[in-house]
């Protein structure tokens, strides 16, 4: 299957030899229209199942940011809708074997901190994979990545460096912090978040976690940023929403596209 994803990508995006993959998370889908001379490929047409969640589209665009070819992808596939871990895993394979070294993973997600408002961006310094889900699980092949990857820098610090540089020198505001997976679909029970945030967590979400394992463990480097849609459940006043998660989104999704226009800059 890998191998098949690998020649549909060659196929789709042969001019084009991008070694940074973004991938968009809710309601972020908007960066791509900043991608110049774009190809537009659906995920079908790669052999990648279909997603069915508001706010996410499924498409792999590949293009010129910022003077860097990238691809980015518009969609993501969440463990709450059914799909294995390990699609994720031969899905970063897939890129990784494209050609791809370099991951900016980007996610809507809820604040544990007070003082951490919708609308603001957070870089993921570390996560808490709390989902009882790993990519990893099954056979290893050991020419792929060791059977127990390290997972201590799985932020990458040099790429962490540049994004924070990047914010200050751009007077864009970048809290930092460490990002909380559960798999969803539900929003978290209060006592749920007040655990989380005893367990040492900034910000919880249903993504990304499952790509950042997979790409440190096929040897990739990864930046992450999460775009604050709302204060947790014992924050905040009512329910939780998801349109208010994407209409938070498209706020944040403005200074997100600004700092990765620049990041990709310098
Ligand atoms: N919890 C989990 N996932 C989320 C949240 C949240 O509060 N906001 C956006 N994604």
């Amino acid at each position: 299957m890998i191998e098949t994803y690998v020649q549909n990508l060659k196929k789709a995006f042969g001019n084009f030899h991008p070694t940074v993959l973004i991938i968009l998370g809710s309601g972020l889908g908007s960066l791509t229209e900043k991608i110049e001379n774009k190809i537009v490929v659906s995920y079908n047409q790669i052999g990648f199942p279909p997603i069915h969640i508001a706010g996410h589209r499924a498409e792999l665009v590949a293009g010129v940011l910022s003077g860097r070819e990238v691809l980015c992808m518009s969609g993501r596939y969440h463990l709450y809708e059914g799909h294995p871990a390990t699609f994720v895993k031969d899905m970063m394979s897939a890129y990784q074997k494209f050609g791809i070294k370099e991951v900016i993973a980007t996610n809507a997600a809820g604040s544990l901190r007070a003082g951490m408002k919708p609308g603001s961006l957070m870089m993921i310094t570390d996560h808490i994979n709390f989902s009882g889900q790993n990519p990893l699980i099954g056979v290893n092949n050991d020419l792929d990545g060791p059977r127990f990857p390290d997972m201590s820098s799985a932020y990458d610090p040099v790429l962490q460096q540049k994004m924070r540089e990047t914010a200050i020198e751009n007077s864009i505001e970048l809290h930092e912090g460490t990002y909380f997976f559960v798999v969803g679909p539900n929003y978290e029970t209060k006592a749920e978040v007040k655990a989380f945030r005893t367990l040492g967590a900034d910000a919880v979400g249903m993504s990304t976690v499952p790509e950042v394992i997979s790409a440190v463990y096929f040897g990739m480097k990864v930046v992450g940023l999460s775009v604050i849609t709302n204060q947790s459940a014992d924050l905040q006043e009512g329910p939780l929403n998801h349109e208010e998660t994407l209409f938070e989104a498209r706020q944040g999704a403005v200074d997100l596209q600004g700092l990765i226009l620049k990041y990709l800059e310098k």
